[in-house]
């Protein structure tokens, strides 16, 4: 479907579109709460609805151990090549309410953005998905099989797809995995995605004396189960950004002078950058840039920590316990369980025998390049280059999708992070927005996707 009549029916459809979309952001499926099991169904089911009625000749929900996972899909020819579509429907919590300036889960737009929770993350970005597919039907322009998977537990880890994908190896098959879960610089330095970091998640307590004790009276002789750990998290960065944990860059990926040189080349305007999100310096590791440290070194940082009394006012006590959720944002060739175990030892060796440590890993997965120079990526630079005007820059993004990682162990194929969101749609916080110019540029560039693709597989 060529460029201008994707325009013409965006423009036609506008305001159904949106609709629609606000239907789905309406539904609070955030994973990890219990209490929202209801609405992971019916935001299944909703999708499912959409995939049906924008003509996949097939969508049905699959149960998992956990939430949900809408399959759908049009194949049109066994000898056309299959593109595998993959997003989540499930959101963050959409806490502090209160910094909210319009409640989450009623989408409202206010300067050309949707806000809410889940506007880009992902519901926003899988909704282009599900309106490319439809007008690709309805023009009769469908050049290729399609197939969908989408998940209701990327928030939380994704802990049952794999299982999934194992299972319905055959039914999966596919050429290339399309996600759309991912930022870009801007509307005017377009970039796609080709790399994500890999997770490891732990959660670590120190426990202490069999009950909270009185400051005073304990105070001074008795190991300080918060202090023990505060101290401990400290020690395993040390003075220059570095991570303290023997073996912990032992399967780091070195990059080459070429590479850093590349990466160089993407524009980074640090003063906008902290300005953003109100800071006056950047800390990152010696002997790397900030782009390097964000895109290709990895971190260890505390999520939440939390122990004795964080209620008002004073109350001199000495707490019976600690706990930490830490998180290590993984490079290639890291392993997620394997830095768990690293640094959970390690914690356990430098802990005082007056305390006892326990730990767990949560969930995690492995960092995942993408490819530059296959036809599934250089569709989407052309597909790019013909919606923002611009030649798209390959850009290693801090963040984390840990399933693509696996669906290339498990499925052995590579996924296209072709992301429309912005670092601005403040995602997982308060205010999360999607600007529609960005919804509605990526509606674009999907069809176009799918033509170029097939033609330069066809070659
Ligand atoms: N869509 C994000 C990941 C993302 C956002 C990658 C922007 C690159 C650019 C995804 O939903 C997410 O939030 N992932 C989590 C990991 C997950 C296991 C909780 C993350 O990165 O913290
Ligand atoms: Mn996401
Ligand atoms: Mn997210």
């Amino acid at each position: 479907m060529a460029m201008e009549q994707v325009k013409k029916l965006i423009e036609k459809n506008r305001e159904r579109f949106l609709e629609e979309l606000f239907g789905l952001i309406r539904i609070p499926s955030v994973s990890a709460c219990e209490a929202n099991k209801p609405d992971m169904i019916r935001a299944a089911e909703y999708i499912r609805d959409m995939l049906l009625s924008g003509g996949a000749s097939k969508a049905e929900v699959y149960q998992t151990a956990g939430h949900p996972i809408i399959y759908g899909e049009k194949l049109i020819n066994p000898a056309l090549p299959t593109v595998l579509v993959y997003g989540h429907y499930d959101v963050q919590p959409p806490e502090p309410l209160d910094q909210w300036i319009s409640p989450p889960f009623e989408p409202e737009i206010r300067d050309g953005r949707i806000y809410a929770r889940g506007a880009d993350d992902d519901k926003g970005q899988l909704f282009m998905h599900l309106k490319a597919f439809e007008m690709m039907v309805s023009t009769n322009t469908l050049p290729c099989n399609i197939k969908f998977m989408i998940e209701g537990e990327e928030e939380t880890g994704s802990v049952n797809i794999a299982a999934f994908c194992s299972g319905y190896k055959d039914m999966l098959r596919s050429d290339v995995i399309l996600v759309s879960d991912t930022t870009m610089l801007s509307l005017s330095t377009p970039s796609i995605t080709s790399g994500l970091r890999g997770l490891s998640y732990i959660q670590v307590e120190v426990e202490g004396p069999n009950r909270d004790l009185h400051s005073g009276l304990y105070g001074g002789v008795v190991y300080n189960p918060c202090n023990v750990l505060c101290e401990m998290i400290a020690s395993l960065r040390d003075a220059d950004g570095r991570i303290a944990v023997p073996g912990f860059y032992d399967a780091v990926m070195v990059p080459s002078d070429a590479e850093r040189e590349k990466m160089a080349e993407r524009p980074f305007d640090s003063e906008a950058y902290m300005k953003a999100i109100g800071v006056e310096t950047l800390s990152f590791e010696k002997g790397f840039t900030a782009i390097e440290s964000v895109g290709i070194r990895p971190t260890l940082d505390i999520n939440g920590i939390w122990g004795g009394y964080t209620g008002e006012g004073a109350k001199t006590i000495l707490p019976a316990r600690a706990t930490a959720k830490i998180s290590m944002r993984l490079v290639p060739y890291q392993k997620a369980e394997e830095t768990a175990d690293m640094v959970i030892k390690h914690l356990i060796s430098i802990a005082p025998s007056g305390v006892k440590v326990k730990a767990e890993y949560l969930h995690g997965g492995e960092a995942y390049v993408s490819p530059l120079d296959t036809p599934e990526y250089l569709a989407a630079e052309m597909a790019y280059e013909k919606v923002f005007g611009k030649k798209p820059i390959p850009v290693r993004s801090g963040g984390s999708i840990p399933i693509v990682s696996t669906f290339e162990k498990i499925l052995g194929v590579k996924s296209i992070l072709m992301g429309f969101g912005l670092e601005s749609d403040a995602i997982h916080s308060p205010n999360e927005n999607y600007p529609l110019d960005n919804l509605f540029k990526g509606m674009e560039a999907i069809p176009l996707y799918f033509r170029y693709y097939v033609q330069l597989k066809k070659g």
